[in-house]
């Protein structure tokens, strides 16, 4: 077995094995195959898609790559969330303290920003101090300590996840059912939950924007999640707009200390209790989705959350005090306010656009090894249906780099729609997914 032939036999769509896909990924993580050639594979994989089988032969090479968790000990039912990736989608930050403040356990394993869409470890990190990288031992005792840890793929578990998501990002094959399934599936498998809910996105700023192929992601992802007996739902939500206010690493993680206040965005505060709903109905410590939002809005609201997550910043290593005091923070160098230049209505923000310039003024990556500047990051001062007159702020754009004012607002132009009506009010949370199909939410 060599890894050209198994690449070529993949271009060519012919299905491979269980010992093929095995090869390659446990090269890839021994460094005995290099880049360039999983490259290759990434994109043969992204043209000719996986069968199930062969999703699943992927997903379990990746888990197999490191050691698994259990949990078995805790003598409650370990559960957590993982979103398909947007724009300004912080939820996590406020999720896991919410639900953990409920009594569920919630190992968290997360990821990076991957092409435009930001990362929940790169937020945590704009936190100094903060780290997300626990060994599987600390990983457990935090766990059984405070009911909550947040970490990223490490050497121990899934370290090929770790290796083969930074190369999707850089070579252009994110956007692929197989790999996304994989890559989730595995991190959520291996660090141990006996449940999972999903925040499948779909929309401009989804890697799906159809309706249709982000069906078929939340369909694939639970499929593969009940081969592995790990009970996985999904809510299918809106992704044309940006969540909350924010966008960029640290305004990101503020908008979710303002949120654990009590002071959020209310698409922020509403998806936050939706998924945490599903997570305490899954722990069986609600008997119905409605029991479960009015507990979180509660626990919410007393400040329970914002306590978990102050402990959960100080477990991990990162300065409460800023947390504490958000408004201390390092500034970035520069401030520029875009005004609109018409009246009317916000008929459109284009999430994708609004996650590209995010990354081009400093909060994201291009490529791999490139540095993120976590102060740098986009605010905006009107969402959909906003009126708006001449004159007023569209957004805040907070950046270090010298970049041409001229170009920012070109780019501004080009992703805010004004109109002279607005109509069309989306729903946020546009289906409920489980292996017997899609429903409406909230579900009875
Ligand atoms: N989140 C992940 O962990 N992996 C993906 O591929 C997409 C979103």
């Amino acid at each position: 077995m060599s890894a050209i032939q198994i690449i070529t036999r993949k271009r060519d769509g012919i299905e491979l094995s269980e010992q093929e896909i095995k090869f390659l990924v446990e090269g890839y993580v021994s460094d005995e195959i290099p880049d360039y050639q999983i490259a290759a594979f990434l994109m043969a994989t992204y043209f000719q898609g996986m069968s199930f089988d062969e999703t699943y032969f992927l997903t379990k090479a990746m888990i197999d790559s490191g050691s698994a968790v259990d949990f078995s000990n805790l003598g409650a039912i370990p559960v957590d969330k993982h979103s398909t990736g947007g724009v300004g989608d912080k939820i996590s930050l406020i999720l896991a303290p919410l639900v953990a403040s409920a009594g569920v356990p919630v190992p968290m394993m997360s990821g990076r920003g991957l092409g435009h869409s930001g990362g929940t470890l790169d937020k945590l990190e704009a936190i100094p101090g903060f780290r997300t990288r626990l060994s599987l031992s600390e990983f457990k005792t935090q766990i059984e300590k405070i009911g909550v840890a947040m970490i990223g793929q490490t050497q121990e578990i899934v370290p090929a996840d770790q290796k083969i998501y930074a190369l999707r990002d850089s070579s252009g094959t994110v956007a692929s059912i197989p790999l996304v399934v994989a890559s989730i599936m595995s991190k959520k498998i291996a660090e141990g939950v006996k449940a999972l809910v999903l925040d499948v996105k779909t929309g401009k700023g989804a890697f799906f924007t159809s309706k249709e192929k982000s069906l078929a992601l939340a369909k694939r992802l639970i499929a593969i999640g009940d081969k592995f007996d790990l009970e996985t739902t999904a809510l299918m939500t809106a992704m044309d707009q940006p969540l909350g206010y924010a966008v960029g690493n640290w305004l990101e993680t503020k908008e979710s200390i303002e949120t654990l206040k009590g002071e959020g965005p209310e698409d922020v505060v509403e998806l936050t209790l939706a998924l945490g709903a599903e997570m305490l109905y899954q722990a069986r410590i609600v008997e119905d989705v409605s029991t479960g939002l009015r507990k979180l809005k509660e626990l919410l609201d007393s400040g329970a959350a914002y306590n978990k997550f102050l402990t959960l910043v100080q477990e991990q290593g990162g300065d409460i005090s800023l947390v504490e005091n958000p408004e201390k923070y390092p500034k970035s160098r520069f401030h520029h306010f875009i005004l609109s230049q018409k009246n009317g209505f916000i008929t459109s923000i284009d999430a994708l656009k609004v996650g590209l310039l995010a990354m081009e003024i400093g909060a994201g990556r291009k490529k791999i090894s490139d540095p993120i500047d976590y102060t740098a990051g986009i605010i905006l001062r009107k969402k959909n249906g906003d009126q708006v007159n001449v004159g007023d702020p569209l957004l805040e754009l907070h950046y270090s780099k010298a970049i041409s004012k001229d170009s920012l607002q070109q780019q501004v132009d080009e992703l805010v729609t004004i109109g002279e009506d607005y109509s069309e009010e989306t729903p946020l949370i546009l289906s409920y997914i489980n292996k017997k199909g899609q429903q409406r939410w909230p579900h009875k």
